[in-house]
């Protein structure tokens, strides 16, 4: 297929994809409205629908709990083929039912992206109406995922990261007593091999943090105390940190000095809290169990999101680039999620290894930001010769590049459209 018709397909997926506003990530496996799934696929309709760009972003935020919190999960309607759903969650805390935790927050970005993308002056107006929310979100995630004030922000869920069944999780998630969750069908495995997807003892895992965070009934303060899983991501830790200071930009550029203030606080905070992830002997930034204390001992592909929060000392950028290059000897296709080093490295196994289409847009962004454009460029060649080899998967095997997971995902159709299509930068919003 040829650049132009990739980019029609990777449209046709948007628009197939589409539910009147919101978009899900793929029929079948994912059938309802996923937070941060949204907001790339809103960088994708801004490539020709501005408008349907900004109604995806402005329709996660319809969910967003009376506390802050936007759910990673909208559930507008209830459908069978997904476990689970929402009478599982047991959620109470929004407009619409959801799940209970958040996903990571890469809004404030996108937003500041789709107002620079448009001279009209329109888009600062849409900008507008979401800066009261964005600012309550940010608030939500300082207050509950890192209630001690130490600068990073833990998942009280795998699912909370994104990245669900990656080997950081595992020594936190075994500790995870399996109870009140009862006999259960998975559906996820009925769509996509199951060689694909997390094992039954995370599943159990996953739906025993569900039961102990209903059993506070999601009462954000209780979750932060008592959930048996919180571990510090620097994937969300990055993220959060990146989103700030897009955050900043727009607050400074709407005039709310107030909120820039309180904004540039929170980077001061984030700047501090993300060194204490910084792994000495791995020269690399790693999760930290806050409950047992301990470090994790790999490299995701979230320590490469340091570039992207605006860490760009030189012993940080020196050190990943060091990995780059190691990695990539190992490997066709960069970045695997997980270190190819690694012991728990599996190239096909959801987050353990395979390559994701948004995390490179991400690391290239942050390589690119740095002065590292031949970094960025490998990872843009990369991802799309993935997508021109194995259409629009889910993910993708760094060593084959065979696709995996579901197809026809909004996502990668949504990050070609963007950045990784050779055409991206003449569609580019
Ligand atoms: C799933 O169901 O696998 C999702 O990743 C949860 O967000």
């Amino acid at each position: 297929m040829s650049h132009a018709e990739l980019d029609q397909t990777a449209k046709s997926i948007l628009i197939e994809n589409d539910q009147g506003g919101y978009t899900i990530p793929t029929k079948g496996l994912y059938p309802y409205q996923w937070n941060w799934d949204s907001v790339f696929v809103a960088l994708g309709f801004a490539t020709f629908d501005q408008d349907r760009a900004w109604r995806e972003v402005e329709m996660l935020f319809e969910g967003q709990w009376r506390d802050g919190m936007v759910p990673h999960i909208l559930f507008r309607k209830d459908d069978p083929s997904y476990f689970p759903g929402p009478s599982v969650w047991g959620t109470d805390g929004g407009p619409i039912p959801s799940s209970g935790h958040s996903q990571p927050p890469v809004a404030a970005t996108v937003i500041r992206d789709l107002v620079n993308a448009d001279p009209s002056g329109k888009a600062l107006e849409r900008a507008a109406g979401l800066l009261p929310n964005l600012m309550n979100w940010h608030r939500w995630y300082l207050t509950y995922r890192d209630p001690k004030g130490q600068g990073v922000l833990a998942v009280i869920h795998p699912w909370e990261s994104g990245r669900d069944n990656l080997p950081d999780w595992d020594e936190a998630l075994r500790a995870v007593e399996v109870k009140d969750i009862g006999p259960y069908e998975r559906k996820d495995t009925s769509h996509v091999d199951p060689a694909m997807r997390p094992h039954k003892e995370d599943y159990d895992r996953y739906l025993s943090i569900m039961a102990a965070c209903r059993s506070v009934d999601w009462d954000p303060a209780e979750v932060a105390r008592t959930c048996p899983f919180f571990v510090a991501d620097p994937g969300v830790t990055f993220i959060f940190l990146r989103a700030n200071r897009d955050l900043l930009a727009l607050a400074e550029q709407l005039g709310k000095a107030e909120e820039a203030e309180e904004i540039r606080g929170w980077i001061s905070r984030m700047e501090a809290g993300a060194r204490t992830l910084w792994h000495e002997d791995l020269k690399a930034h790693v999760g930290v169990d806050q409950r047992s204390g301990k470090m994790t001992d790999g490299i995701s592909s979230a320590a490469f999101l340091a570039p992207y929060a605006g860490l760009t000392g030189a012993e940080t950028l020196g050190a990943l680039q060091t990995h780059f290059d190691r990695i990539a000897g190992k490997v066709r296709y960069l970045m695997p999620s997980y270190d190819p080093d690694h012991q728990s490295y599996e190239p096909l196994r959801y987050w353990r290894g395979p390559v994701w289409a948004m995390i490179n847009y991400m690391i290239a962004r942050g390589f690119a930001e740095a002065g590292d454009q031949l970094r960025a460029e490998k990872l843009r060649a990369d991802t799309a010769d993935l997508i021109a080899t194995s259409g629009f998967a889910e993910y993708f095997s760094p060593e084959t590049g065979v696709g995996a997971g579901g197809g026809t995902f909004s996502w990668t159709a949504a990050i070609w459209l963007a950045w990784a299509s050779p055409s991206h930068s003449q569609q580019a919003a």
